[in-house]
């Protein structure tokens, strides 16, 4: 695949998807539910994700767009090059606080993702990731993850659906230095790509939530598994646990089944 032309082209388009979605701050959003009266999709969502199958479609005849709204191919396997996109991640936030969501996009193929992108549209925050070259935001790269960093040391993320279904997970963090949460899982990823926090950890994550932060993290040393220690099949829902790598053994080993 053309690295570069790809990469090109996902950038100049993540800026204008968001550029739309601050202007939609003035308009009033159509908002629907999905599964529940707080798992919300508006239109933003839909344009975002329409005006990529549209580009990826005109530029990339071959390649196919996996995404949250079901917009494009139904994908059922990840062979050749395929676009993971969610096109708001952290709806609920966008649509209650404008602040604390993301575009996520990650280009993978056969399987093995090579380019990572997650806009932090509020901050203005880019953070990027090519397989083998480091991760950056906006530009500036972001130091490898800190291999001796403690769980006493780090501050925690989870969700209360993780809590619910692994209540030892209190003990975790009670031993941390406390619990935090934005409700955008590729923001969370960030938070520990970074360093901000040691772990996050989350019952029922999609495909498009953890595609591009897994690319990030692991680029920086970080382990990203399911809640069981075993490996995320790209095409599934299902746990995640992103930690840094110490923190990810000694939640592992003690405080989860
Ligand atoms: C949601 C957010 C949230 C996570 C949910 C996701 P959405 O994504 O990432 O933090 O807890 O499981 O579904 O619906 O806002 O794209
Ligand atoms: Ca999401
Ligand atoms: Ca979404």
């Amino acid at each position: 695949m053309d690295i570069e032309k790809i990469d090109y082209l996902a950038r100049l388009w993540i800026m204008e998807a968001a550029t739309k979605i601050k202007q939609s701050f003035k308009e009033t959003l159509d908002i629907d539910t999905k599964s529940g009266r707080n798992d919300l999709v508006t239109n933003m969502d839909k344009e975002t994700e329409a005006f990529f199958v549209k580009q990826i479609k005109e530029h990339f005849k071959e390649h196919r767009l996996f995404g949250e709204e079901g917009m494009s191919d139904e994908v059922t396997d990840l062979n050749g090059v395929v676009w993971i996109l969610d096109p708001i991640d952290g709806t609920l936030n966008f649509v209650e606080q404008q602040r604390d969501f993301s575009i996520s996009l990650a280009i993978y193929q056969d399987g093995i993702g090579y380019l990572a992108y997650i806009y932090d549209v509020e901050r203005d925050e880019l953070y990027f990731a090519e397989k083998g070259k480091g991760a950056t935001v906006n530009g500036k790269s972001i130091p490898k993850m800190n291999k001796t960093m403690d769980l006493q040391d780090a501050l925690l993320i989870a969700n209360l659906s993780v809590t619910k279904k692994f209540p030892t997970v209190w003990e975790a963090v009670k031993v941390s230095r406390g619990l935090r949460l934005h409700g955008a899982a590729s923001l969370e990823y960030m938070d520990v790509a970074t360093g901000r926090a040691g772990a996050y950890l989350s019952a029922n994550l999609a495909p498009w939530d953890i595609a591009a932060g897994k690319i990030i993290v692991e680029e920086l040393g970080g382990i990203v598994t399911r809640i069981d220690g075993s490996e995320i099949n790209m095409l599934e829902k299902g746990s995640s646990i992103v930690a840094a790598p110490k923190i990810h053994q000694t939640l592992i080993d003690n405080y989860l089944p």
